[in-house]
């Protein structure tokens, strides 16, 4: 019997371990196993999926490869097989870090004007809806890469929660009902997609059982075949066809071409913590990086709370300029991560924020406005009690990504061919610009923002990430400050947030997430300031306290997701 607990409650087994602690160790005392799992997921099937695998016998990357499979099923609106993520993996036996890219890549006949009209003018919904929109899926390569190189147990078995969700069906919440609603008429211009996923044309009743029995044989098919069971063979054949039929351009070249990328982790430091967070083509850690460092020049425990936080929007504002300006897929321009990242590059832009006046983006540099940002992707972090972790976000982009389903295969099509800069500084979904860095070109990954990351200090290890768009870098970057003045999960999934992204030029703050006289004070130091009517994000995150040897574990209380500790 799986026990499961929030609290974790001490043994026999720490007892001792306390003991020979003092026994073999002058110095300060660290575990070196975990004395128990954790997962924290959106979705409280994914963690059990996670929690399952873990008990029998997996490690974390299993217990990962069985959590971002339930995702993709019972989360549809947010990830899934056809969708792509990113997976920082920390091996404990070596020590080794290294981000899983499995971004979606755009299909070979993409081209960087392939959303404009003749004018010139940006189609908006050709990169949003329909196969147009999506690139390449790299969430099932992601898979099995995990298994192949790091799993402990077959595909079939960590792969086997997840066919049990899409064949028996999962219960619609008020959330799922509440995100269906939202896309309806979207769904609902695809057949196949809206006889999955809503009842009847309409948002289905919470309790309504959502069943899917094509994407149950898709799963199982990569289960049998590896990369073949998806990208190659029939079902391959199958996306295609139906793709092109609706407009889409894949082809079976680029389904057999896609392959996930090993890539080093960005590492920096912030007051004694090591984080550990991802490359390009994410944006996440060098954005929250570069501003972590500009922070690291100012005192910001001294501050007021409004002083610290115009100073924090101050130091986003910078970052995210230089996000628009130079951040691409690393494998198709020159990402100057050095010259980003230079000390003296940093405390020189540090040095332009004024404590007495907002600095206006468009003195930084050039760029338009409209904003608009979902609460969708999703993240999980799991740690098993050998100490290996990983942090995972996975996304379809926008809600039910481009809602296209093709007949047959279950695979919902993600729309992440929007984060690519469709056109020259023209924001796209999450109201962010880019230039040339981030144009489509075939076979290339458009730029992210998701954000999965190691907080680090000799005693501490945290493991967080969220959803949010654009929003996800400044949520991960103020739980990475609260890490540093010692907060646990549950501080961090419940800051309230703000939120600078150089462009639009406004401080965007959630419902309650800055109080009305720190409103009036940024106000008063220039800040256009522009409150979002709900609250935004669903961070997952785990601490591991080798000092205390007590791990814990929270979910975002916005979101409906399920954090455990398992002793
Ligand atoms: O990769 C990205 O940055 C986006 N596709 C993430 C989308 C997202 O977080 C949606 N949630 N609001």
């Amino acid at each position: 019997m799986v026990s499961i607990v929030k609290e974790k409650r001490i043994t026999t087994a720490v007892a001792s371990w306390l003991f020979a602690c003092v026994l073999i160790s002058a110095g300060p005392c660290r575990a070196e196993r975990a004395p128990a799992h954790a997962v924290a997921s959106a979705h409280p099937l994914a963690t059990q999926a996670g929690v399952e695998i873990l008990e029998r016998g997996g490690n974390a990357f299993d217990a990962a490869i069985a959590v971002s499979a339930a995702l993709g099923v019972v989360e549809p609106f947010s990830s899934g097989f056809g969708g792509g993520g990113f997976w920082l993996i920390h091996r404990s036996d070596d020590g080794k870090q290294v981000m899983i890219d499995g971004r979606e890549t755009a299909p070979a006949l993409a081209h960087e004007r392939m959303y404009r009209d003749a004018q010139d003018n940006v189609i908006r919904d050709a990169s949003m809806k329909g196969p147009l929109a999506a690139g390449i899926p790299g969430m099932p390569a992601g898979l099995v890469h995990l298994a192949e190189h790091y799993g402990r147990l077959p595909l079939r078995q960590s792969l086997a929660p997840a066919i049990r969700y899409a064949e028996q069906g999962f219960k619609v919440t008020s959330r799922y009902h509440r995100l269906a609603a939202y896309m309806t008429d979207t769904l609902n211009q695809y057949p196949a997609a809206a006889g999955i996923f809503l009842q009847n044309g309409k948002p289905p009743r919470i309790g309504y059982q959502v069943r899917q029995e094509d994407l149950a044989r898709t799963i199982e098919a990569i289960a049998e075949k590896g990369l073949d069971g998806f990208y190659r063979g029939p079902i391959a054949q199958r996306m295609v066809r139906e793709a092109r039929k609706h407009g889409g351009i894949w082809s079976l070249e680029d389904l057999s071409a896609y392959r996930v990328v090993e890539r080093e982790p960005i590492v920096a430091s912030y007051r004694g913590t090591r984080i550990v967070s991802a490359p390009p083509p994410s944006s996440g850690g060098i954005v929250m990086a570069q501003a972590l460092r500009m922070l690291e020049q100012f005192d910001l425990d001294e501050m007021s709370s409004v002083q610290r936080k115009h100073h924090i929007v101050e130091a986003m504002r910078r970052a995210f300029r230089d996000r628009a300006v130079f951040l691409g897929d690393p494998d198709f321009v020159d990402v100057p991560t050095d010259r980003l990242l230079d000390q003296s590059y940093l405390e020189g832009l540090a040095l332009t924020i004024d404590a007495a006046n907002a600095t206006p983006s468009d003195i930084l540099g050039n760029g338009p406005a409209p904003p608009q940002a979902g609460t969708q992707t999703t993240h999980f972090s799991v740690l098993d009690k050998e100490g290996n972790r990983v942090a995972g976000t996975l996304s379809v982009n926008t809600l039910f990504g481009a809602c296209f389903v093709t007949q047959g295969t279950g695979v919902l099509f993600n729309n992440e061919m929007d984060d690519f800069s469709v056109k020259r500084l023209t924001p796209n979904a999450y109201g962010l610009i880019g230039d040339e860095a981030n144009a489509i070109a075939p076979g290339k990954r458009p730029l992210s923002s998701m954000t999965p990351t190691f907080l680090e200090t000799p005693e501490r290890i945290g493991i967080v990430g969220t959803p949010g768009g654009s929003r996800i870098i400044s949520m991960v970057l103020l739980a990475a400050l609260d890490f540093a003045d010692g907060g646990l999960p549950q501080s961090w999934v419940s800051l309230r947030r703000f939120h600078h992204q150089y462009q639009p030029d406004q401080v965007q703050f959630e419902l309650h997430g800055l109080t009305e006289f720190e409103q009036q004070r940024l106000a008063g130091l220039g800040h256009e300031l522009r409150e979002i009517s709900r609250r935004y994000g669903n961070m997952q995150a785990i601490l591991w306290d080798q000092a205390e040897n007590r791990v814990y574990s929270a979910s975002d209380p916005r979101g409906e997701g399920l954090a455990v500790v398992v002793e």
